[in-house]
Protein backbone atom coordinates (compact mmCIF):
# COMPACT_ATOMS: atom_id res chain seq x y z
CA UNK A 1 0.00 0.00 0.00
CA UNK A 2 1.08 3.39 -1.01
CA UNK A 3 2.68 5.15 2.76
CA UNK A 4 3.98 8.29 1.39
CA UNK A 5 3.14 11.58 -0.54
CA UNK A 6 5.70 13.83 -2.34
CA UNK A 7 5.54 18.04 -2.21
CA UNK A 8 7.70 19.74 -4.89
CA UNK A 9 8.29 23.43 -4.50
CA UNK A 10 9.46 24.94 -8.08
CA UNK A 11 10.65 28.15 -5.54
CA UNK A 12 12.83 31.09 -6.92
CA UNK A 13 15.89 29.49 -5.66
CA UNK A 14 15.35 26.17 -6.43
CA UNK A 15 12.90 23.28 -7.37
CA UNK A 16 12.59 20.79 -4.30
CA UNK A 17 11.30 17.42 -3.78
CA UNK A 18 10.08 16.61 -0.12
CA UNK A 19 8.90 13.61 0.84
CA UNK A 20 7.00 12.77 4.03
CA UNK A 21 4.36 9.85 5.83
CA UNK A 22 0.80 9.93 6.66
CA UNK A 23 1.89 11.31 10.89
CA UNK A 24 4.05 14.40 8.86
CA UNK A 25 7.28 12.79 9.30
CA UNK A 26 10.25 13.61 6.65
CA UNK A 27 11.02 10.67 4.77
CA UNK A 28 13.42 12.46 2.04
CA UNK A 29 13.87 16.22 0.84
CA UNK A 30 16.15 16.88 -1.83
CA UNK A 31 16.47 20.50 -3.96
CA UNK A 32 18.50 21.46 -6.85
CA UNK A 33 18.98 24.92 -7.51
CA UNK A 34 17.68 27.41 -10.64
CA UNK A 35 19.84 30.16 -12.43
CA UNK A 36 18.02 33.49 -12.29
CA UNK A 37 18.33 36.08 -14.94
CA UNK A 38 17.92 39.73 -14.84
CA UNK A 39 18.81 40.99 -18.51
CA UNK A 40 17.82 44.80 -17.86
CA UNK A 41 16.55 46.83 -15.11
CA UNK A 42 13.53 45.70 -13.53
CA UNK A 43 13.64 42.47 -15.34
CA UNK A 44 13.51 39.08 -13.60
CA UNK A 45 13.36 35.99 -15.78
CA UNK A 46 14.10 32.08 -15.48
CA UNK A 47 14.38 29.59 -18.29
CA UNK A 48 11.13 27.03 -17.79
CA UNK A 49 13.37 24.18 -18.59
CA UNK A 50 15.40 24.57 -15.68
CA UNK A 51 12.58 24.27 -13.23
CA UNK A 52 11.66 20.66 -14.67
CA UNK A 53 15.43 19.52 -15.21
CA UNK A 54 15.35 20.48 -11.26
CA UNK A 55 12.33 19.25 -10.26
CA UNK A 56 13.25 15.92 -12.30
CA UNK A 57 16.95 15.49 -10.68
CA UNK A 58 15.25 16.15 -7.18
CA UNK A 59 12.38 13.36 -8.00
CA UNK A 60 15.39 10.76 -9.14
CA UNK A 61 17.39 11.28 -6.16
CA UNK A 62 14.39 11.54 -3.82
CA UNK A 63 13.13 8.07 -5.44
CA UNK A 64 16.82 6.64 -4.48
CA UNK A 65 15.94 6.64 -0.49
CA UNK A 66 11.72 5.74 -1.18
CA UNK A 67 10.05 3.44 -3.72
CA UNK A 68 7.77 4.67 -6.19
CA UNK A 69 5.74 2.19 -5.55
CA UNK A 70 4.69 3.76 -2.39
CA UNK A 71 4.26 7.17 -3.62
CA UNK A 72 -0.10 7.79 -2.80
CA UNK A 73 -0.22 11.12 -4.72
CA UNK A 74 2.22 14.13 -5.59
CA UNK A 75 1.09 17.83 -4.33
CA UNK A 76 2.71 20.90 -6.43
CA UNK A 77 3.76 24.02 -5.14
CA UNK A 78 5.75 26.94 -6.04
CA UNK A 79 6.62 30.95 -7.12
CA UNK A 80 3.62 32.37 -7.58
CA UNK A 81 2.69 35.14 -10.55
CA UNK A 82 5.28 33.58 -12.54
CA UNK A 83 4.28 34.34 -16.97
CA UNK A 84 5.06 31.30 -18.69
CA UNK A 85 4.18 31.62 -22.30
CA UNK A 86 3.84 28.30 -24.52
CA UNK A 87 3.71 27.50 -28.15
CA UNK A 88 1.08 25.32 -30.00
CA UNK A 89 3.08 22.29 -29.04
CA UNK A 90 3.89 23.18 -25.58
CA UNK A 91 7.17 24.80 -26.04
CA UNK A 92 8.03 27.77 -24.02
CA UNK A 93 8.57 30.57 -26.33
CA UNK A 94 10.55 33.08 -24.39
CA UNK A 95 12.20 32.90 -20.64
CA UNK A 96 9.15 32.61 -17.85
CA UNK A 97 8.83 36.40 -16.77
CA UNK A 98 8.87 36.34 -12.66
CA UNK A 99 6.59 37.63 -9.69
CA UNK A 100 9.34 39.97 -8.80
CA UNK A 101 10.02 41.51 -12.26
CA UNK A 102 8.93 45.53 -12.41
CA UNK A 103 8.15 45.79 -16.20
CA UNK A 104 4.45 45.80 -16.29
CA UNK A 105 3.82 49.04 -14.33
CA UNK A 106 2.64 51.20 -17.26
CA UNK A 107 -0.21 48.12 -18.15
CA UNK A 108 -1.28 48.04 -14.57
CA UNK A 109 -1.88 51.69 -14.83
CA UNK A 110 -3.88 50.82 -18.63
CA UNK A 111 -5.97 47.96 -16.91
CA UNK A 112 -6.96 49.54 -13.82
CA UNK A 113 -8.39 53.32 -15.93
CA UNK A 114 -10.09 50.49 -18.27
CA UNK A 115 -12.27 48.58 -15.63
CA UNK A 116 -11.78 51.37 -12.85
CA UNK A 117 -9.89 51.08 -9.42
CA UNK A 118 -13.25 49.61 -7.20
CA UNK A 119 -14.55 47.15 -9.75
CA UNK A 120 -11.17 45.78 -10.28
CA UNK A 121 -10.21 44.61 -6.88
CA UNK A 122 -13.71 43.39 -6.23
CA UNK A 123 -12.96 40.69 -8.73
CA UNK A 124 -9.18 40.23 -8.19
CA UNK A 125 -9.09 40.93 -4.53
CA UNK A 126 -6.48 43.18 -4.66
CA UNK A 127 -4.96 46.17 -6.45
CA UNK A 128 -3.17 45.66 -9.62
CA UNK A 129 0.19 44.86 -9.35
CA UNK A 130 3.18 44.56 -11.59
CA UNK A 131 4.31 41.00 -10.28
CA UNK A 132 0.97 39.61 -10.51
CA UNK A 133 0.70 37.27 -14.37
CA UNK A 134 -2.24 39.48 -16.55
CA UNK A 135 -0.57 42.57 -17.29
CA UNK A 136 2.92 40.63 -18.23
CA UNK A 137 0.65 39.27 -21.03
CA UNK A 138 -0.16 42.66 -22.17
CA UNK A 139 3.15 43.91 -21.76
CA UNK A 140 4.23 40.66 -24.22
CA UNK A 141 1.00 42.09 -26.43
CA UNK A 142 2.61 45.63 -26.36
CA UNK A 143 6.33 44.82 -26.75
CA UNK A 144 6.98 41.37 -28.23
CA UNK A 145 4.11 40.99 -30.51
CA UNK A 146 5.93 38.50 -32.58
CA UNK A 147 5.88 35.82 -29.65
CA UNK A 148 2.49 37.33 -28.42
CA UNK A 149 1.03 35.91 -31.97
CA UNK A 150 2.25 32.29 -31.14
CA UNK A 151 0.79 31.74 -27.70
CA UNK A 152 -1.50 28.96 -27.26
CA UNK A 153 -0.97 28.44 -23.32
CA UNK A 154 0.06 30.20 -20.27
CA UNK A 155 0.96 28.57 -17.48
CA UNK A 156 2.51 29.23 -13.85
CA UNK A 157 5.53 28.40 -12.57
CA UNK A 158 5.02 25.03 -10.86
CA UNK A 159 2.01 24.09 -13.51
CA UNK A 160 4.52 24.27 -16.37
CA UNK A 161 6.29 21.69 -14.30
CA UNK A 162 2.72 19.88 -13.72
CA UNK A 163 2.62 19.92 -17.81
CA UNK A 164 6.19 18.25 -18.21
CA UNK A 165 4.77 15.54 -15.52
CA UNK A 166 1.65 14.74 -17.25
CA UNK A 167 0.70 16.35 -20.10
CA UNK A 168 -2.13 18.46 -18.64
CA UNK A 169 -3.03 22.17 -18.50
CA UNK A 170 -4.15 22.54 -15.21
CA UNK A 171 -4.39 25.46 -12.21
CA UNK A 172 -5.37 25.33 -8.66
CA UNK A 173 -7.60 28.22 -7.60
CA UNK A 174 -5.32 29.40 -5.30
CA UNK A 175 -2.48 30.20 -7.56
CA UNK A 176 -4.64 31.23 -10.06
CA UNK A 177 -5.85 33.82 -8.46
CA UNK A 178 -2.45 35.46 -8.91
CA UNK A 179 -2.83 35.41 -12.38
CA UNK A 180 -5.00 38.76 -12.16
CA UNK A 181 -7.86 37.31 -13.98
CA UNK A 182 -10.10 35.54 -12.07
CA UNK A 183 -13.48 36.71 -10.59
CA UNK A 184 -11.90 35.34 -7.21
CA UNK A 185 -15.33 35.44 -5.37
CA UNK A 186 -17.00 33.04 -8.22
CA UNK A 187 -13.46 31.34 -8.16
CA UNK A 188 -13.39 30.87 -12.29
CA UNK A 189 -12.19 33.04 -14.83
CA UNK A 190 -13.45 36.37 -15.61
CA UNK A 191 -14.78 37.25 -19.17
CA UNK A 192 -15.00 40.70 -18.45
CA UNK A 193 -11.36 40.53 -17.37
CA UNK A 194 -10.23 38.75 -20.34
CA UNK A 195 -12.37 40.88 -22.33
CA UNK A 196 -10.48 44.08 -21.15
CA UNK A 197 -7.34 42.45 -21.51
CA UNK A 198 -7.79 40.30 -25.33
CA UNK A 199 -6.88 37.13 -23.50
CA UNK A 200 -8.60 34.39 -24.92
CA UNK A 201 -10.05 31.86 -22.56
CA UNK A 202 -8.30 28.79 -24.45
CA UNK A 203 -4.52 30.32 -23.50
CA UNK A 204 -5.36 29.36 -19.85
CA UNK A 205 -5.26 26.37 -17.82
CA UNK A 206 -8.38 24.58 -16.51
CA UNK A 207 -9.04 24.92 -12.72
CA UNK A 208 -9.23 23.05 -10.08
CA UNK A 209 -9.10 23.24 -6.11
CA UNK A 210 -6.29 22.28 -4.50
CA UNK A 211 -6.68 19.31 -3.17
CA UNK A 212 -8.31 17.34 -6.04
CA UNK A 213 -6.31 15.28 -7.79
CA UNK A 214 -5.77 17.04 -11.36
CA UNK A 215 -3.82 14.99 -13.24
CA UNK A 216 -1.38 11.62 -13.56
CA UNK A 217 2.28 10.91 -14.03
CA UNK A 218 2.81 10.20 -17.44
CA UNK A 219 4.58 7.67 -18.98
CA UNK A 220 7.25 9.77 -20.54
CA UNK A 221 7.73 11.48 -16.94
CA UNK A 222 7.78 8.29 -15.02
CA UNK A 223 10.87 7.19 -17.34
CA UNK A 224 13.02 10.77 -16.40
CA UNK A 225 11.77 10.76 -12.95
CA UNK A 226 11.63 7.42 -11.45
CA UNK A 227 8.38 8.33 -10.69
CA UNK A 228 5.28 5.39 -11.08
CA UNK A 229 3.36 6.16 -14.66
CA UNK A 230 -0.18 6.97 -13.13
CA UNK A 231 0.88 8.42 -10.02
CA UNK A 232 -1.91 10.93 -8.76
CA UNK A 233 -1.13 14.80 -8.64
CA UNK A 234 -3.47 16.91 -6.67
CA UNK A 235 -4.20 20.70 -7.53
CA UNK A 236 -1.54 21.85 -5.00
CA UNK A 237 -1.25 25.60 -4.42
CA UNK A 238 0.69 28.87 -5.03
CA UNK A 239 3.97 29.38 -2.65
CA UNK A 240 1.64 31.35 0.49
CA UNK A 241 -1.26 29.26 0.40
CA UNK A 242 0.75 26.04 0.31
CA UNK A 243 2.85 27.41 3.27
CA UNK A 244 -0.89 28.27 5.58
CA UNK A 245 -1.38 24.51 5.29
CA UNK A 246 2.13 23.63 6.01
CA UNK A 247 1.64 25.81 8.91
CA UNK A 248 -1.65 24.23 9.77
CA UNK A 249 -3.64 27.30 9.21
CA UNK A 250 -6.63 26.37 7.62
CA UNK A 251 -9.41 27.14 10.16
CA UNK A 252 -11.10 30.53 10.80
CA UNK A 253 -9.58 32.60 13.10
CA UNK A 254 -6.25 31.25 13.01
CA UNK A 255 -3.12 33.61 11.87
CA UNK A 256 0.24 33.05 10.59
CA UNK A 257 3.55 35.58 10.66
CA UNK A 258 6.40 34.12 8.32
CA UNK A 259 9.45 36.34 9.09
CA UNK A 260 11.22 35.41 6.10
CA UNK A 261 13.56 37.32 3.82
CA UNK A 262 9.49 39.01 3.13
CA UNK A 263 7.34 38.98 6.02
CA UNK A 264 3.58 37.89 5.27
CA UNK A 265 0.79 37.36 7.79
CA UNK A 266 -2.04 35.18 6.51
CA UNK A 267 -5.50 34.26 7.91
CA UNK A 268 -8.50 31.75 6.32
CA UNK A 269 -11.89 33.09 5.24
CA UNK A 270 -15.33 31.44 5.14
CA UNK A 271 -16.56 33.59 2.57
CA UNK A 272 -15.15 36.59 0.22
CA UNK A 273 -14.76 40.04 1.33
CA UNK A 274 -11.92 42.06 -0.12
CA UNK A 275 -9.98 44.36 2.22
CA UNK A 276 -12.21 47.53 0.58
CA UNK A 277 -9.06 49.95 0.02
CA UNK A 278 -7.16 46.62 -1.77
CA UNK A 279 -4.90 47.39 1.26
CA UNK A 280 -4.12 43.66 1.11
CA UNK A 281 -4.49 40.63 -1.03
CA UNK A 282 -7.74 38.46 -0.67
CA UNK A 283 -7.28 35.25 -3.15
CA UNK A 284 -8.80 31.65 -3.27
CA UNK A 285 -8.18 29.66 -0.12
CA UNK A 286 -6.22 25.98 -0.43
CA UNK A 287 -9.97 24.35 0.06
CA UNK A 288 -12.73 24.67 -1.71
CA UNK A 289 -15.15 27.35 0.04
CA UNK A 290 -12.52 29.09 1.32
CA UNK A 291 -11.01 32.24 0.81
CA UNK A 292 -7.38 33.63 2.15
CA UNK A 293 -5.82 37.12 2.92
CA UNK A 294 -2.11 37.51 2.84
CA UNK A 295 -0.30 40.95 3.75
CA UNK A 296 3.01 41.60 2.62
CA UNK A 297 6.08 43.00 3.62
CA UNK A 298 8.83 43.21 1.00
CA UNK A 299 11.91 43.80 3.42
CA UNK A 300 11.51 42.08 7.01
CA UNK A 301 14.31 39.34 7.73
CA UNK A 302 16.01 40.77 4.70
CA UNK A 303 15.76 44.25 6.57
CA UNK A 304 18.27 42.59 9.59
CA UNK A 305 20.63 40.71 7.36
CA UNK A 306 21.24 44.03 5.61
CA UNK A 307 21.85 45.55 8.32
CA UNK A 308 24.53 42.95 9.70
CA UNK A 309 26.33 42.34 6.41
CA UNK A 310 26.79 46.30 5.87
CA UNK A 311 27.41 47.65 9.70
CA UNK A 312 28.28 44.55 11.53
CA UNK A 313 30.02 42.43 8.62
CA UNK A 314 32.07 39.22 10.43
CA UNK A 315 30.27 39.58 13.97
CA UNK A 316 28.24 36.36 14.47
CA UNK A 317 24.66 36.30 14.85
CA UNK A 318 24.79 35.45 18.74
CA UNK A 319 26.81 38.93 19.26
CA UNK A 320 23.84 40.72 16.76
CA UNK A 321 21.35 39.33 19.60
CA UNK A 322 23.34 40.22 22.59
CA UNK A 323 23.64 43.57 21.64
CA UNK A 324 19.82 44.17 21.13
CA UNK A 325 19.36 42.31 24.11
CA UNK A 326 21.75 44.86 25.75
CA UNK A 327 19.25 47.77 24.96
CA UNK A 328 15.83 48.39 26.86
CA UNK A 329 12.49 47.95 24.31
CA UNK A 330 11.87 51.04 22.86
CA UNK A 331 15.57 51.23 21.71
CA UNK A 332 15.42 54.72 23.44
CA UNK A 333 13.22 56.78 21.45
CA UNK A 334 14.69 55.06 17.74
CA UNK A 335 12.36 54.00 15.33
CA UNK A 336 13.21 52.22 11.72
CA UNK A 337 11.20 52.26 9.06
CA UNK A 338 11.80 48.68 7.40
CA UNK A 339 10.47 49.88 3.78
CA UNK A 340 14.52 48.57 2.25
CA UNK A 341 12.88 47.30 -1.17
CA UNK A 342 10.11 49.99 -1.41
CA UNK A 343 6.75 48.18 -0.07
CA UNK A 344 3.31 46.17 -0.77
CA UNK A 345 1.26 46.34 2.31
CA UNK A 346 -0.22 48.36 3.45
CA UNK A 347 1.57 51.02 2.24
CA UNK A 348 1.98 49.99 -1.61
CA UNK A 349 4.60 52.37 -2.80
CA UNK A 350 7.88 51.43 -5.27
CA UNK A 351 9.48 54.22 -3.97
CA UNK A 352 9.23 53.52 -0.11
CA UNK A 353 12.88 53.32 1.73
CA UNK A 354 14.34 52.48 4.68
CA UNK A 355 14.82 55.58 7.35
CA UNK A 356 16.49 55.25 10.98
CA UNK A 357 14.18 58.26 12.76
CA UNK A 358 15.28 59.61 16.19
CA UNK A 359 19.21 58.92 16.44
CA UNK A 360 21.06 61.23 19.09
CA UNK A 361 24.36 61.09 20.06
CA UNK A 362 22.96 58.23 22.77
CA UNK A 363 22.36 55.70 20.08
CA UNK A 364 25.31 53.31 18.88
CA UNK A 365 25.15 50.33 16.79
CA UNK A 366 22.94 47.72 19.75
CA UNK A 367 20.66 50.44 19.31
CA UNK A 368 20.20 50.16 15.45
CA UNK A 369 20.02 46.69 15.59
CA UNK A 370 17.42 46.62 18.26
CA UNK A 371 14.84 49.07 16.66
CA UNK A 372 15.65 47.16 13.19
CA UNK A 373 14.22 44.16 14.82
CA UNK A 374 11.75 46.34 16.19
CA UNK A 375 10.89 47.85 12.85
CA UNK A 376 10.39 44.84 11.19
CA UNK A 377 8.04 43.44 14.35
CA UNK A 378 5.83 46.68 13.59
CA UNK A 379 5.47 46.30 10.04
CA UNK A 380 3.94 42.72 10.77
CA UNK A 381 1.99 44.26 13.24
CA UNK A 382 0.67 46.38 10.53
CA UNK A 383 -0.02 43.44 8.79
CA UNK A 384 -2.26 42.03 12.14
CA UNK A 385 -3.99 44.76 11.91
CA UNK A 386 -5.30 44.66 8.55
CA UNK A 387 -6.56 41.43 9.17
CA UNK A 388 -7.73 42.38 12.07
CA UNK A 389 -9.75 45.10 10.12
CA UNK A 390 -11.44 42.04 8.06
CA UNK A 391 -12.81 40.91 11.78
CA UNK A 392 -9.78 38.06 11.63
CA UNK A 393 -9.27 38.34 15.74
CA UNK A 394 -6.98 35.80 16.23
CA UNK A 395 -5.90 34.87 19.96
CA UNK A 396 -2.26 33.59 19.08
CA UNK A 397 -0.46 33.52 15.85
CA UNK A 398 1.88 30.84 14.48
CA UNK A 399 5.25 32.58 13.55
CA UNK A 400 8.01 31.05 11.07
CA UNK A 401 11.27 31.98 9.61
CA UNK A 402 14.56 34.48 10.43
CA UNK A 403 12.60 35.73 13.98
CA UNK A 404 11.90 32.58 15.64
CA UNK A 405 15.91 31.63 15.36
CA UNK A 406 16.29 35.07 17.81
CA UNK A 407 15.08 34.57 21.16
CA UNK A 408 15.28 38.32 21.85
CA UNK A 409 13.51 38.87 18.50
CA UNK A 410 10.95 36.38 18.79
CA UNK A 411 10.15 38.30 22.52
CA UNK A 412 9.90 41.83 21.00
CA UNK A 413 7.70 40.46 18.36
CA UNK A 414 5.53 38.54 20.91
CA UNK A 415 5.38 42.02 22.65
CA UNK A 416 4.98 44.16 19.63
CA UNK A 417 1.85 41.66 18.63
CA UNK A 418 0.55 41.56 21.66
CA UNK A 419 -0.44 38.07 21.34
CA UNK A 420 1.22 34.77 22.05
CA UNK A 421 3.17 33.71 19.60
CA UNK A 422 3.41 29.77 18.82
CA UNK A 423 6.01 27.60 16.69
CA UNK A 424 5.92 24.44 14.63
CA UNK A 425 7.33 21.11 14.18
CA UNK A 426 8.30 21.45 10.80
CA UNK A 427 10.09 24.45 8.86
CA UNK A 428 9.65 22.48 5.41
CA UNK A 429 6.75 25.91 4.40
CA UNK A 430 5.45 24.95 1.07
CA UNK A 431 6.21 21.84 0.34
CA UNK A 432 5.21 20.61 3.12
CA UNK A 433 1.84 22.29 2.36
CA UNK A 434 1.78 20.69 -0.94
CA UNK A 435 2.89 17.25 0.38
CA UNK A 436 -0.25 17.65 3.48
CA UNK A 437 -2.56 18.74 -0.02
CA UNK A 438 -1.51 15.40 -1.75
CA UNK A 439 -2.05 13.37 1.46
CA UNK A 440 -5.91 14.60 1.25
CA UNK A 441 -6.39 13.95 -2.38
CA UNK A 442 -5.02 10.41 -1.87
CA UNK A 443 -7.05 10.12 0.81
CA UNK A 444 -4.83 8.92 3.66
CA UNK A 445 -6.76 11.67 5.63
CA UNK A 446 -10.37 13.05 5.41
CA UNK A 447 -9.63 16.75 4.90
CA UNK A 448 -7.37 18.89 5.04
CA UNK A 449 -8.03 20.51 8.23
CA UNK A 450 -7.84 16.65 9.87
CA UNK A 451 -4.36 16.12 7.74
CA UNK A 452 -2.73 19.45 9.49
CA UNK A 453 -4.28 18.65 13.20
CA UNK A 454 -2.45 15.18 12.60
CA UNK A 455 0.65 16.34 10.64
CA UNK A 456 1.10 20.05 11.88
CA UNK A 457 2.23 20.23 15.91
CA UNK A 458 2.55 23.06 18.51
CA UNK A 459 6.45 23.25 19.54
CA UNK A 460 6.80 26.40 22.04
CA UNK A 461 4.96 29.57 22.96
CA UNK A 462 6.04 32.59 24.17
CA UNK A 463 3.26 35.09 25.81
CA UNK A 464 3.43 38.90 25.52
CA UNK A 465 4.42 40.81 28.52
CA UNK A 466 2.07 43.64 29.58
CA UNK A 467 4.53 46.22 30.52
CA UNK A 468 6.51 46.06 27.24
CA UNK A 469 3.13 45.34 25.09
CA UNK A 470 2.12 48.62 26.77
CA UNK A 471 5.25 50.56 25.89
CA UNK A 472 5.52 48.73 22.52
CA UNK A 473 1.42 50.03 21.82
CA UNK A 474 2.75 53.80 22.30
CA UNK A 475 5.49 53.25 19.79
CA UNK A 476 3.68 51.74 17.56
CA UNK A 477 1.23 54.81 17.12
CA UNK A 478 4.67 56.80 16.71
CA UNK A 479 5.64 54.35 13.71
CA UNK A 480 2.41 54.60 12.17
CA UNK A 481 3.34 57.78 11.50
CA UNK A 482 6.53 57.08 9.61
CA UNK A 483 5.38 56.47 6.42
CA UNK A 484 2.75 59.34 5.90
CA UNK A 485 5.32 61.60 7.22
CA UNK A 486 8.22 60.25 4.92
CA UNK A 487 6.52 59.72 1.93
CA UNK A 488 6.61 63.02 0.34
CA UNK A 489 10.71 63.08 0.77
CA UNK A 490 10.90 59.06 -0.60
CA UNK A 491 9.23 60.31 -3.99
CA UNK A 492 11.36 63.85 -3.53
CA UNK A 493 14.56 61.01 -3.25
CA UNK A 494 13.20 59.02 -6.43
CA UNK A 495 12.88 62.06 -8.38
CA UNK A 496 16.00 63.00 -7.76
CA UNK A 497 17.92 59.87 -8.63
CA UNK A 498 15.49 59.73 -12.12
CA UNK A 499 13.00 57.60 -11.42
C1 LIG B 1 2.97 36.13 -3.52
C2 LIG B 1 4.33 36.41 -4.05
C3 LIG B 1 5.45 35.61 -3.57
C4 LIG B 1 5.90 34.73 -4.69
C5 LIG B 1 7.32 34.22 -4.55
O1 LIG B 1 2.02 37.07 -3.94
O2 LIG B 1 4.53 37.28 -4.85
O3 LIG B 1 5.14 34.86 -2.46
O4 LIG B 1 4.97 33.70 -4.80
O5 LIG B 1 7.60 33.60 -3.40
Amino acid sequence: MARYVIGIDVSTTASKALVIDETGAVVASRSHSHELSTPRPLWSEQDPENWWQATAASLRDVLKQVAAEDVAAIGLTGQMHGLTSLDKDGRPLRPAILWNDQRSGKQCEEITAKIGAKRLYQLIGSILLAGFTAPKILWLKQNEPEIFSQIAHVLLPKDYVRYRLSGAFVADVADGSGFALMDIGKRTWSDELLAAYGIPRAWLPELCESPDICAHVSEEAAAVTGLKAGTPIVGGAGDQPAAMVGMGIVEMGRASLAIGTSGVAHAISDHYAPEPDGRLHTFCGPMAGTWFHMGVMLSAAGGLRWLHDELAPGQSYDQINQWAESVPPGSLGLVFAPYLTGERNPHPDPYARGAFVGLTLRHGLPHMIRATMEGIAFGMRDQLELLRSLGVNPSEAVVTGGATNSAVWLKLTTDIMGIPLYTINTNEGSAFGAAILAAVGSGMHASVPEACRQMVRKVDTTFPDAESAAQYEKLYTIFRGLYPSLKETYHALARFEGM
